[in-house]
């Protein structure tokens, strides 16, 4: 692990991890959103080495992180929606899904027809990126399925030493996942909630974008690739402690009385402070940059149970709401 300024990252150190890069090696580091694995993005062996390190199902597309417009161009069939959303969101927490070209490995799709790509702007992300002359393939740094990393101890706990190098940039600035948006069809749809509302994105693109879950899939994939995107897949983000979601205040502290009654020890998550009690209040900013962290010491302070209340509704909500209920599906 070495640490790096988050602001004004030392360009010796990224150049180093540029070349571990270009040789194959796995590189973890920190994005505005959550850590990521990254690995050079158009050789298939280094990719293959993410999908290792994680016990990512080889179902499960990567995104490509890049420094340029340009560099996302050479790698999908750029259109109109996709320059309107990049120079109002780049860099920045957007995922891009577009028809991809033939040289991105068929490992990074899954197999499928598109490319998931971003221009990260972390200055870490965004500085390594750039001194690379390749797109780095970078999911969350966690293993599959379990909560995605907002330090970089939390790679270390989550991946140890399947990684070659961690830089150690301090905590995520937004503290959730990317939004991820396909435009490969005649709007555009939401494949995962995330720091970007669609109603900012509807504004600029003048159209309605789709927001549920795709029941049969993503759009246009063969059979043998990703089956539907696994963002949307129903268990995931979830810590080792049973979490439980309940619907309003009342009913989670209602089942929190129960779940004590009977000798647990159970942590409540809503608006009261207290011994066993917690709360970040009604700010859906600060629910994103701190649920995970909670989740992962939450798990090391031993709670036999996680009680959860609903913390808001409505679209500024959607990103921490989704990951709840990820989070408290049973295994
Ligand atoms: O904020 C983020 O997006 C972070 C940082 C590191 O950039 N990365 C991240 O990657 O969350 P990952 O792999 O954990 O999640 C990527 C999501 C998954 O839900 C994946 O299924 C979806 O994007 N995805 C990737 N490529 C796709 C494609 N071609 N079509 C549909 N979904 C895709
Ligand atoms: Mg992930």
């Amino acid at each position: 692990m070495v640490a790096v300024d988050p602001d004004h990252p030392d360009q010796s150190v990224l150049s180093e991890a540029a070349t571990l890069l270009k040789r194959g090696g796995l590189v973890a580091f920190p994005t505005e959103t959550v850590y990521g694995l990254g690995a050079h993005g158009l050789d298939a062996r280094a990719c293959a080495r993410i999908f290792a390190a994680k016990g990512r199902p080889s179902s499960n597309p990567l995104i490509l992180h890049v420094a340029t417009v340009e560099q996302a161009k050479a790698l999908c069939d750029w259109n109109r929606s996709a320059q309107i959303l990049a120079d109002r969101f780049w860099p920045g927490p957007l995922t891009l899904v577009l028809p991809r070209k033939a040289r991105v490995p068929d490992i990074v799709t899954a197999g499928g027809p598109t490319v998931a790509l971003r221009i990260p702007n972390h200055p870490v992300a965004r500085n390594l990126v750039a001194q690379c002359d390749f797109p780095v393939a970078a999911p969350s740094a966690n293993r599959s399925n379990q909560v995605s990393p907002t330090l970089a101890s939390h790679v270390v706990q989550s991946l140890g030493a399947a990684v070659d190098l961690i830089l150690d940039g301090g905590p995520c600035p937004v503290g959730i996942e990317s939004t991820v948006v396909d435009l490969t069809g005649s709007s555009p749809v939401i494949l995962r909630p995330g720091h970007i509302r669609p109603s900012e994105m509807e504004i600029v693109l003048e159209q309605k974008i789709e927001t549920g879950p795709i029941p049969g899939g993503i759009p246009g994939a063969r059979p043998t690739g990703p089956a539907r995107s696994p963002g949307l897949m129903e268990r995931h983000y979830a810590p080792r402690t049973p979490l439980e979601l309940l619907e309003s205040r009342e009913s989670a502290q209602k089942r929190h009385e129960e779940w004590k009654k009977k000798g647990h020890k159970v942590l409540l998550v809503l608006g009261l402070p207290g011994e066993d009690r917690f709360h970040w209040g009604e700010d859906p900013l600060l629910w994103e940059k701190h649920l995970y962290r909670a989740l992962y010491d939450w798990d090391e302070q031993g709670w036999d149970r996680i009680l959860i209340a609903v913390p808001g509704t409505g679209e500024a909500w959607s990103g921490v709401v989704d990951r709840l209920r990820r989070a408290s599906q049973p295994a």
